[in-house]
């Protein structure tokens, strides 16, 4: 989609919220405009701004005074990044990192950096020049809001610091209620950097997306070798021992952000994200750690990698503080889908510990027969307040396309049929009333056409959603997405047990354990989700290929079809 002429208050630099912190000044003027009493923005001609794609502006580049040179080391070593677009503003992010894999080589003091804003990629069409202040406290990262732009435009922006200009990002806002006639997004989760490369987002960088969704597992917090594949495959290994205070978690995030397909998917449009366990402690729950670590030290260990998370995401979210930090928020595209991101982490009650435990390979004694807490509707995945958001949320809006991005798997899965279904625990089965009691106030609160996009397990599933999922004469409700991890795999000794597994599970339509993502693409009539796997996880240069489509039609809930080839 190519940029739209932008109107006179295109372009006015606030902050507001989250970039004050990191913004020199309230609401900082691009350098060579002033500020008509109208509050309107203008050149430093005082004429009106008539920027398009093929007119130059008047607007000069900001250079910053007395500019380090870190001796030649790249500050944007980590890229550049944006996320959470809305109608007028989008955040964009970097890091300064000259040494990004030992706590970044930066003093410890301010530093300024400048940031361009420009209707073209060569940034002849300048929209605005200015600065924006980085603090050691805050690993010297950038949030900062682009804001007075137009609905439903792509720019181009970049960092610069003396002779040091960082990689171009591309952005873009969100279209207006009405105007909106298609999304197209890709979506996955899980990018373990011991399990494979990162050929997935090389292909998702090239694919032409509006938003990239991510539902967890950014980082892994595992010491080298956890994943036992590194030594066989010749892979990447993790770069220090369990990451568990703030100066290991940014090294991790800054070792994953090192990867330049990731860095590549990062630039080519906005990404809105949600966290799963492993940006903090494999398969914990609120303050219960996996290792039954002491909840003061977990704490501790939490708000590290709540903060470390903060800093390397493009949300638009204020820096956490104290011990809790919402992230659940909602993105509307026009009219025509709202997605609400969870945390179906920081506020979930411990996974049951009463079914009866049903042994599989290599998954410890999650799967359990269905059993009391899992049908206690106080047993709870989101909390009750993001609960009570989330439906508020939707009813607020009357979007035709209710999307959930989330976590873990809410389609049910019974492993091996008997008195009760054999569930994995840390998945919505494990809070099965209470995943009742959510479907059903969500089709109270107006939830038509749901569909639910989920990472999680390192495989892709594509779904129809019940009340009860293991009822199977219950309406179907909803449609399920669970993409591909980017790496992570799936357990080898799973994969044969597969295909028996699905005969017993009718309302997963397709199952794929490949390594990939998927993309979607939304109409007000239909959703196409489109599933690419990976041809080798282990090679930087392996192909994708389309291994199945699968349609939603609004107006009537669930998978109305799906084709593999
Ligand atoms: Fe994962």
């Amino acid at each position: 989609m190519a940029s739209r002429r932008i109107s006179r208050r295109r372009f006015l630099g606030a902050s507001a919220g989250l970039a004050a912190a990191a913004c020199t000044g309230d609401d900082p003027e691009p350098i060579g405009t002033t500020t008509d009493p109208a509050g309107e923005s203008t050149n430093s001609t005082g004429t009106t701004p008539t920027t398009s794609s093929t007119t130059t502006s008047t607007i000069a580049p900001i250079t910053l005074a007395d500019a380090p040179d870190w001796n030649g080391s790249d500050p944007f070593s980590l890229g550049v990044a944006s996320g959470d677009p809305d109608e007028q503003s989008v955040v964009v992010w970097t890091r300064l990192a000259p040494d990004p894999l030992t706590g970044g080589g930066m003093p410890g003091s301010d530093q300024a950096v400048a940031l361009d804003i420009a209707a073209d990629e060569g940034f002849s069409d300048l929209w605005s020049s200015t600065t924006v202040n980085t603090s050691p406290d805050q690993a010297h990262t950038v949030h900062h809001l682009v804001d007075g732009l137009d609905a439903d435009i792509w720019f181009f922006y970049r960092f610069r610091i003396g002779s040091h200009v960082s990689p171009i990002g591309r952005a873009r806002t969100t279209p207006r209620p009405g105007d909106a006639t298609e999304l197209r997004f890709g979506f996955s989760s899980c990018q373990n950097w011991e399990s494979g490369a990162y050929a997935a987002h090389r292909h998702l960088a090239d694919e032409d997306l509006d938003l990239m969704i991510w539902l967890g597992d950014y980082i892994y917090e595992y010491g080298p070798g956890n994943q036992g594949v590194v030594s066989s495959a010749g892979l990447r290994e993790h770069n220090s021992p369990e990451i568990t205070d703030l100066p290991a978690y940014r090294n991790r995030y800054a070792l994953y952000r090192s990867d330049p397909h990731l860095q590549a998917n990062h630039a080519a449009r906005p990404w809105v994200i949600t966290w799963d366990d492993h940006e903090i402690d494999n398969d914990h729950a609120g303050l219960v750690s996996e290792d039954g670590q002491d909840r003061e030290a977990f704490l501790a260990r939490r708000r590290a990698a709540h903060q470390a998370w903060w800093e390397h995401m493009p949300v638009r979210l204020d820096p956490p503080s104290g011990d809790v930090f919402e992230i659940h928020r909602s993105i509307d595209w026009g009219d025509l889908a709202a997605i609400h991101m969870l945390d179906g982490r920081q506020f979930r009650d411990d996974q049951p510990t009463d079914g009866e435990v049903v042994p599989l390979p290599g998954v410890g004694d999650l799967v359990r027969r269905l059993g009391d807490t899992a049908r206690n509707p106080d047993q709870r995945m989101l909390g009750e307040e993001q609960q009570r958001w989330l439906i508020d949320s939707v009813q607020d809006r009357s979007s035709i396309w209710t999307v959930l991005g989330n976590q873990v798997f809410m389609h049910g899965l019974d492993a091996v049929p008997g008195d009760q279904p054999a569930t994995n625990t840390d998945t919505w089965d494990g809070y099965h009333a209470n995943r009742a009691e959510i479907l059903e106030q969500l089709g109270g609160a107006g939830a038509d056409n749901l569909v639910v996009l989920t990472g999680d397990f390192h495989s892709s599933s594509t779904a129809d959603l019940r009340i009860d999922p293991f009822d199977r004469t219950g309406p179907v409700v909803g449609a399920e997405f669970m993409a591909p991890a980017i790496s992570s795999r799936f357990p080898a000794q799973l994969v044969d047990l597969a295909p028996l597994v699905l005969g017993f599970n009718p309302q997963i339509r397709h199952f794929d354990p490949a390594n990939g993502y998927m993309t979607c693409t939304v109409t007000p009539d239909r959703w196409t989700t489109r599933l690419h796997t990976l041809a080798d996880v282990t090679r930087d240069d392996s192909a994708i290929v389309l291994t199945a489509t699968a349609d939603v039609v609004a107006g009537s809930p669930g998978i109305a079809s799906v084709t593999t080839s």
